[in-house]
């Protein structure tokens, strides 16, 4: 049995090229970058020149680059950040309901320890958040928008220009997670125009456990990791050099790739879209937009309670059974099974919550593996 990875917007499976491209940083270049003898400072050259190719890559400057140990860390970093750099001037923040929990977790965190003032966006049914609500929910007190620049779970792009356009009469910062936008649709902070930006390398075909922040320069933010002066001292801990070795290799790839890659996931959605229309119409909801400012990536769907009773748990063990690995609607918290804050937010009941499935493409599927997983799917049901 072939196994089928649909479950691209979780992870993506390290490209033979990055993996190589570390093995030399794991082996005989293991010179520490802040040392001043020659192992170190050759270290130091492919760390910059990682930083030089991510900076190029979004349209940033070198110098607006943080190594950080991932997504979660990048999104902690900016938003405790700037945070704790205005505590007692500005308490308030504005954010989209539907964030990651590394932002959801954070910015409760901050309202629960430090009296922040949280106020949630409405969004529509694909999960786009209200800009003209924004508009009006900024006062002075506002120190920051929290919008995630595409959603892990539904795949919608938010218009983050225009939540900047609000901001900035304001002086109020934006922050976007972009970790599953990088790769995947032009993403340039010029053209964005937040003052922080996230980037997880796994999601590229790159290692886990390294990513990156952007902050835009001259943007008052304090340190999260307190150490050594790593990082222009913004972020202390030696380098995770290995990892950034296949960063840096991941997105000269993605470089190369991206055009392809994002063509080739059109096709795809194009592909699943239609049989799940045409096929499955009474039986099957799409919570994905089809085109416009969506991912290419990802597809949504949930069992409609009406005409099915699926429990996509149970589905997704018989589709992994079946060699097909995607992701479900709901998370095992604490033991009990919880429909997704994002399905909930666009309005989903619980049930239909828990009935869902996320599909994610990946440059090594094929259309076969729609079909499969149509054909898979299609038998469960009936
Ligand atoms: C939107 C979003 N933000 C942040 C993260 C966290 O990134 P990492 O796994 O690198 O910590 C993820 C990962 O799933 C994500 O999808």
């Amino acid at each position: 049995m072939e196994n089928i990875y649909l479950d691209n917007a979780a992870t993506t499976k390290i490209d033979e090229r990055v993996l190589d491209a570390m093995l030399p940083y794991l082996k005989d270049s293991y010179g520490n970058p802040s040392s001043v003898h020659s192992a170190g400072r050759q270290v130091k050259v492919m760390l910059e020149d990682a930083r030089d190719l991510i900076a190029e890559f979004i349209g940033a400057r070198s110098s607006e680059i943080y190594f950080t140990s991932g997504g979660t860390e990048a999104n902690n970093f900016a938003l405790k950040g700037l945070a704790f750099a205005h505590l007692n001037k500005k308490n308030h923040i504005v954010a989209s309901p539907i964030e990651h929990s590394a932002i959801r977790e954070t910015l409760e965190y901050l309202h629960y320890r430090f009296g922040f003032e949280i106020t949630y966006t409405p969004i529509n049914k694909y999960g786009e958040v209200d800009i003209d609500f924004i508009k009006d929910s900024v006062t002075d007190k506002t120190l920051l928008v929290c919008v995630m620049h595409s959603n892990n779970e539904l795949g919608i792009i938010n218009d983050i220009p225009a939540i900047v356009n609000i901001a900035k009469e304001k002086n109020i910062f934006v922050h976007t997670d972009s970790v599953q936008s990088i790769g995947k649709v032009n993403f340039n902070v010029n053209e964005i125009g937040s003052t922080t930006a996230t980037i997880s390398a796994h999601k590229i075909y790159g290692p886990k456990g390294i990513g990156a922040l952007y902050i835009k320069k001259e943007t008052p933010i304090d340190k999260l990791i307190h150490g050594g002066k790593q990082e222009r001292d913004r972020r202390g801990g030696t380098e995770n050099i290995p990892a950034i070795a296949g960063f840096k290799k991941a997105v000269e790839i993605l470089k190369e790739k991206m055009d392809k890659d994002i063509n080739h996931y059109a096709s795809l959605k194009k592909r699943l879209f239609s049989i799940l229309k045409n096929d499955f119409a009474d039986k099957i909801i799409i919570n994905s937009k089809e085109s416009g400012n969506s991912l290419n990536n990802i597809v949504n769907i949930s069992f409609n309670p009406q005409n099915t009773s699926v429990d996509a748990d149970t589905l997704l063990i018989k589709l992994d059974m079946n060699g097909i690995a995607v992701s479900s609607g709901s998370a095992c918290t604490s033991g009990s099974v919880q429909p997704s804050h994002v399905l909930k937010a666009i309005g989903c009941d619980d049930e239909t919550a828990r009935s869902s499935l996320r599909i994610s493409f990946g440059r090594e599927n094929k259309e076969e593996d729609i079909d499969n997983l149509v054909d898979v799917l299609s038998k469960m049901i009936n």
